[in-house]
């Protein structure tokens, strides 16, 4: 029986674990109709990262108005909708709970049921607004905050065979580009930069030749820190261009060759990249070039850069699965900061 009854299958869906203030109304499980994002990376900037009590601030401020527009430009009218889908970790407390609060009275003035979503679900299922997931899958979650090998035997299971012992990939990225004197977040500038530079610093690759799927980043970004700072001491100048395509190059060759091994050895259909380090230009590349040498029975799927990001429309598009399988909240639904994938 499916959970769906009205004429249309629609969900309303809010993200607010971070510092992106988002809406969406997703159709059917892969149709955007609104995706409403409010970023703050204004705000954060002058801080060098995200400052939680700021993005708790912001997100009451916008949430509201999100929600409107969201119903708005989708043309849909709440007696329409079949549920409300909110994302209740991880991520940073007060930001959730914002998020939680606006869906509750959302749910409860319109009688709809609540739906919980992982946040790291939702990076994956992205994917299924570009073509439909196909299992098994193994997806490449790399955030901010998060670095993981997933492998998902069927819709709404996850396995994480492997992640970051330290640092996530995003958060290295931002960090040695604060040492460059970049604006945070930096990946995208340290994306672009890398392409018009050489890797003539050979920084290290750590874990690669392990057997694992674990990925470790804090070595190279001191590794980084301290080629910048040896230098600066001996007032010697280095190429930026070079540092962050060496930077980069380390990054991509763990990222890419654990990945490979990854679906080699699992019996996987499709390789999933998510979450805002998927944004890479380089990695993408180096992904599609070695996924089609390598696995050509493998169909890897990269969301597209919007989605790549923080928004409600891939926790709209996860909310259809946690539906289906009957998975609601109550009004006693909080916030859990480091929710992992084990409790979903
Ligand atoms: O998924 P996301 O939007 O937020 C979290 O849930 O963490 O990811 C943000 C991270 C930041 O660390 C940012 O520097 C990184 O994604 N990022 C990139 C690129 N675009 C964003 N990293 C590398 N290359 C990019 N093009
Ligand atoms: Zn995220």
């Amino acid at each position: 029986m499916t959970f769906f009854t009205k004429e249309r299958k629609l969900l309303l869906a809010i993200e607010s674990s971070c510092d992106e203030t988002s809406v969406a109304v997703v159709e059917d499980g892969d149709q955007i109709l609104a995706n409403i994002v409010a970023s703050q990376v204004n705000s954060h900037r002058r801080f060098g990262g995200v400052v939680p009590e700021v993005a708790s601030r912001h997100h009451v401020e916008e949430i509201t108005l999100c929600i409107e527009d969201a119903l708005t430009e989708a043309a849909v009218k709440p007696e329409e909708l079949s549920g409300v889908a909110v994302t209740y970790g991880p991520g940073l407390v007060g930001a959730l709970l914002i998020g939680l609060s606006a869906a509750k009275a959302f749910a409860w003035a319109h009688d709809l049921p609540l739906i919980p979503v992982n946040h790291m679900a939702g990076h994956i299922y992205a994917a299924n607004f570009v073509e439909p997931l196909e299992f098994p899958l193994m997806a490449l979650l790399v955030s901010g905050g998060h670095t993981e090998l997933v492998y998902m035997k069927e819709t709404g299971s996850f396995e994480i065979i492997g992640e970051t012992r330290d640092d996530a990939a995003g958060e290295a990225y931002d960090k040695v580009g604060r040492v460059l004197g970049l604006a945070y977040p930096s990946g995208k500038e340290i994306d672009e930069l890398a392409h018009l530079g050489e890797d003539t610093y050979h920084f290290p690759r750590a874990m690669i030749k392990e057997a694992n799927y674990d990925f470790s980043f804090s070595g190279l970004k001191s590794s980084f820190i301290n080629t910048v700072h040896n230098a600066q001491q001996r007032e010697v100048d280095l190429s930026v261009k070079d540092l962050a395509a060496s930077f980069q190059a380390s990054v991509i060759d763990v990222l890419v060759d654990k990945t490979i091994r990854a679906c080699k050895e699992y019996p996987v259909k499709q390789l999933v990249v998510a979450g805002g380090v998927a944004a890479n230009q380089g990695l993408r590349e180096r992904l599609s070039e070695t996924v089609s040498e390598e696995l050509p029975n493998v169909k890897l799927i990269v969301p597209p850069l919007k989605l790549c990001g923080d928004n409600a429309a891939m926790i709209g598009a996860a909310a259809f699965v946690e539906a289906e399988k009957g998975h609601f909240a109550d009004y006693y639904l909080n916030a859990d900061p480091s929710l992992s994938f084990m409790t979903i």
